[in-house]
């Protein structure tokens, strides 16, 4: 009989090591990966354009309610627009981070979200992919990795898009960022329930691609019949 393809979540704050991973796990299983951040902050970009200030307000939500977005492969989409390319700024990183608090925000893309996910064959990766979105996914990741270290990666991130920032000052907005999205009232950032958690600090891409792909291995022998 043929395999069931596996619904497989990824989450963690960031530079944890999320989106390397998730989008070659997904390459290696012939997966979708369905980035979920970038849907949000695609849905921020729209924002921003329409000149909406992030607050729970009638024109918001007329927004939302009017507004696609979608993705196709890993480009997200907008209204048909593709604007992937637009939404890595770090203005849009604040402002994402502030609708995402937003429960209309959130009620707009998760069942977006979920439809993607719903024929498995998927690796979800985000913030609450493990405890809100696919609560019921076959495997779930939690990575984390040590502040230093985290802006270590995020300095290397910048510097390669030709932007300097002072090591501490990232630091300083990951520490803040982690106790926004940790603090938040919807979908706070937590291990989900039955997740394998890695410490990514001291591994390698390769080391920790190993140990998921180990563990999607273990749960397809369970789930062969
Ligand atoms: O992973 P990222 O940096 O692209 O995420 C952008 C923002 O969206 C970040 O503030 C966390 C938030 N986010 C979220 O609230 N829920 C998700 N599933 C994914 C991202």
């Amino acid at each position: 009989m043929t395999e069931r393809e596996l619904v497989i979540t990824i989450d963690g704050p960031a530079g944890a090591g999320k989106s390397i991973v998730a989008r070659r796990l997904a390459e290696r299983l012939g997966y979708r990966l369905i980035d979920t951040g970038a849907m949000y902050r695609a849905l921020a970009w729209s924002v921003s354009e329409a000149g909406l200030p992030p607050e729970d307000t009638p024109a918001l939500r007329r927004h939302l309610a009017a507004v696609g977005v979608t993705l196709d492969g890993e480009r997200v989409i907008v209204n048909g627009d593709d604007v992937t390319a637009k939404i890595r700024s770090r203005e849009i990183s604040d402002l994402t981070s502030r609708l995402t608090a937003l429960g209309m925000v959130r009620d707009k893309v998760t069942p977006i979200q979920r439809a993607l996910a719903s024929r498995g064959g998927v690796v979800l990766e985000g913030r609450d992919t493990g405890t809100v979105v696919c609560p019921a996914a076959d495997v779930k990741f939690y990575l984390d990795a040590s502040i230093d270290e985290r802006a270590r990666r995020r300095q290397l991130e910048l510097e390669g898009t030709g932007v300097a920032v002072a090591f501490d000052d990232l630091r300083a907005e990951i520490r803040a960022r982690d106790v926004q999205d940790t603090t938040r009232a919807l979908a706070p950032l937590r291990t989900p329930a039955g997740a394998l958690e890695i410490d990514t600090s001291d591994l390698s891409v390769e080391q920790v691609l190993g140990r998921m792909l180990e563990a999607v291995e273990r749960r397809r022998c369970c789930t062969r019949s």
